[in-house]
């Protein structure tokens, strides 16, 4: 075992503070890597806050952090694909079982026992596992992913969480060329999905509550955008969308979404508010719509998801910050005002 640095919350109401953690040494088939960049997910305040207490209540002290940047300072005798020096990163998972049916068809999230990066039961060292607002962590050589060359490290972070999570719906129900495509919100997630359904082909409606947002979202890759409160332009998209992915992380009516889907059109949650969300009937049964969920994407899409944004050039739009603006970076989440991911420098976490 050794010490890392390492950011945490004591408890739902406390703010984020410097700390030391433990790390195992590496087994055979670990990476080690210093951290270079690990992005804020909204993830991480739901649960630096217990907000996900009936789906996986929060043990304290949490080390959040699950868009992992780094550089391979030692790997395992039986670790094939990495070398010091590399590149490397680090999603939501850091293990599963790999025997199960979920494992063997490369969808490793729906594993019953897959290890989240942080604040899952760590069958190392006992207690829990530790996420990444750390200056450093040691994975399992299977739930390690390669950064394209190109990408810029920085934006590259919240890849392996925005990106995933909102690349592998969009593959899965079929976003391409000629298909209409809503994203509801334009936050960490909500800018991933503008730019992945503008580089899939699609026609792209950006959804957002903020009246400010519209310059940028036509910018990032969108064709239209509603402010979701104006019902006037909302009744105008009645149903219209093939698909539309809802990425919002509070309570909203999800029912003036179901709305603007045509006849047999998917609408699909990855935001995942505290509390549940109320569908009405007739929505979904008069023309056949579906409601849906996703979380994250496998080891294999998420490689994919990578190679794609490093032949596209596509990375997140990122503000930089050092780990000491962690707290104001959570409040800004909040109020919805990030643009549109906050991406810690790890370096800063040297000072303190
Ligand atoms: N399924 C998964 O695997 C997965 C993975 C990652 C994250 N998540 C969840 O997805 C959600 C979004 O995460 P994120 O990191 O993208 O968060 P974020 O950056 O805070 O973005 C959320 C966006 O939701 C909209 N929003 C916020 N409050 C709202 C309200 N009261 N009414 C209407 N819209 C509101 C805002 O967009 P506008 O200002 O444009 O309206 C905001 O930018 C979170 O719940 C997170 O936990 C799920
Ligand atoms: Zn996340
Ligand atoms: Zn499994």
């Amino acid at each position: 075992m050794y010490n890392a640095k390492a950011y945490s919350a004591a408890s739902a109401t406390s703010s984020l503070g410097s700390t030391t953690i433990t790390r195992r040494d590496p087994t055979e088939r670990d990476v080690q890597m210093d951290i270079l960049f690990c992005g804020i997910c909204h993830s991480d305040l739901h649960q630096a806050r217990n907000e996900w207490s009936n789906f996986n209540p929060t043990v304290y002290p949490l080390v959040p952090g699950h868009e992992i940047v780094g550089r391979v300072t030692k790997v395992g005798s039986a670790v094939t694909r990495y070398k010091p020096g590399d590149l490397a990163a680090v999603g939501c998972m850091v293990d599963s079982d790999g025997t199960c049916p979920e494992c063997k068809a490369g969808l490793e999230q729906f594993c019953s026992n897959m290890i989240l990066t942080y604040n899952s039961p760590d069958k190392h060292l006992g207690s829990v596992t530790y996420g990444g607002y750390s200056d450093s962590v040691v994975v399992d050589e299977r739930f390690v992913l390669r950064v394209p060359s190109n990408l810029d490290l920085a934006g590259a972070a919240p890849l392996l969480c925005a990106g995933i999570t909102t690349y592998s719906p969009m593959r899965h129900w079929g976003v391409s060329k000629g298909k209409k495509v809503g994203i509801v919100g334009l936050g960490g997630l909500g800018h991933m999905g503008v730019k992945f359904a503008h580089g899939l082909g699609a026609h792209v409606v950006l959804f957002t509550h903020s009246s400010k947002k519209k310059e940028d979202a036509l910018r990032l890759g969108a064709n239209e955008v509603v402010v979701s409160r104006n019902t006037d332009e909302m009744q105008k998209h009645a149903g219209s969308f093939d698909f539309i992915l809802d990425t919002v992380s509070a309570d909203h009516d999800i029912n003036a979404y179901i709305d603007l889907l045509r006849r047999d059109g998917n609408i699909t949650l990855v935001g995942a508010p505290e509390k549940p969300l109320g569908v009405a009937a007739f929505g979904l049964i008069g023309r056949r719509r579906s409601f849906s969920g996703s979380t994250i994407g496998g080891i294999r899409e998420t490689q994919e998801m990578l190679d794609f944004c490093g032949a596209h050039n596509l990375t997140a739009d990122v503000e930089v910050i050092p780990i000491q603006k962690v707290n104001d970076a959570y409040d800004r989440l909040l109020k919805s005002d990030v643009k549109y991911r906050f991406s810690i420098d790890m370096a800063s976490l040297k000072s303190g």
